[in-house]
């Protein structure tokens, strides 16, 4: 039993889906650490291997994409490389957004692109609108995963691809139980609400079949990573996350409990971090 998806069980936090993703966004907005500007250079190599290892098995040439949760475009500007004729970019957070764009613009060349503030369960485009839809470590956020999968596959055209790496029900364990050791126990009071459903293959195959995809097929990549430091380990987080974890607390107490997390990762030397990573592939049926 995962520990995120049993305490997310346990305190209710599937229940209020505009809070939730409301928190999620003020982090990557940077409303709680700033450090989320630094995420290409704190998230790397790990954000751009598990867009090159997703995208290693979609035929991309001269297609139109669109990148679900975007963030900074890492896997957008991979598309681009491997010969999208045209990229669409969709995140909820406008910081994350505007980051993409600026990539996009300087990197991509000539290709078509666009960039929209829009929510993963409410893409307005047209059905059957896109060759490819790809979504990198998103989907563990969403808190309906089948209506978030079943929304991509209404925007792909029949016989289209849809490919999504999403968080493994090992993604950052040391992480999170740092945070949970390290919670100042006045703070507990308060059931915390997690905003994070990560999943296994299985899992993952039963919600694209759910969505109305065919041809479906998962991996999963697991590897862990050593940091110099656990202050270094704790910074990747923070910049990976934006510490979206934080948005239950007023803002005082969230720097009170940053601190104490920050802490935890040097009392428990959680100088390594398990990235756990499924991958799923499916197709929208030709009728
Ligand atoms: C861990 S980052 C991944 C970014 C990028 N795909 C990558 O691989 O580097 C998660 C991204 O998902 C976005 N996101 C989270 N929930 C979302 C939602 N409901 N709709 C759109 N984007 C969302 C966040 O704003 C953030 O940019």
């Amino acid at each position: 039993m995962n520990v995120n998806n049993l305490m997310s069980g346990i305190n209710g936090s599937s229940r209020n889906i505009t809070a939730m993703k409301e928190h999620v966004r003020q982090g990557y907005d940077a409303v709680y650490t700033t450090e989320v500007n630094r995420y290409d250079e704190l998230g790397s190599p790990l954000y751009p291997d598990i867009a090159e290892n997703l995208l290693s098995e979609v035929d991309l040439k001269g297609k139109k994409i669109l990148d679900v949760g975007c963030g900074t475009g890492v896997s957008s500007l991979r598309a681009v490389q491997q010969g999208a004729s045209e990229i669409v970019c969709v995140d909820q957070s406008t910081n994350m957004l505007s980051r993409c764009q600026a990539k996009l613009k300087s990197q991509a060349g000539q290709v078509r692109s666009s960039f929209l503030q829009l929510d993963a369960d409410k893409l307005q485009f047209d059905e059957k609108s896109f060759d490819v839809v790809i979504s990198s470590m998103m989907l563990g956020f969403m808190p309906n995963q089948v209506a978030t999968l079943s929304e991509m596959r209404r925007v792909l055209r029949p016989g289209g691809t849809l490919a999504i790496a999403t968080h493994g029900t090992a993604f950052q364990t040391e992480s999170v139980w740092a945070f949970i050791r390290g919670l100042p126990p006045r703070h507990m009071k308060k059931p915390y609400r997690i905003e994070f459903w990560p999943r296994g293959e299985k899992a993952i195959q039963r919600f694209l079949a759910k969505a109305g995809l065919e041809d479906i097929h998962t991996k999963r990549h697991t590897l862990q990573e050593t940091f110099a430091s656990p202050a270094a380990a704790f910074a990747a987080m923070e910049a990976t996350s934006g510490l979206w974890m934080m948005t239950n607390y007023p803002r005082a107490a969230a720097d009170e409990i940053t601190a104490a997390y920050r802490k935890s990762f040097e009392r428990y030397k959680v100088d390594r971090l398990t990235h756990d990573v499924v991958f799923g592939y499916g197709r929208r049926p030709a009728q």
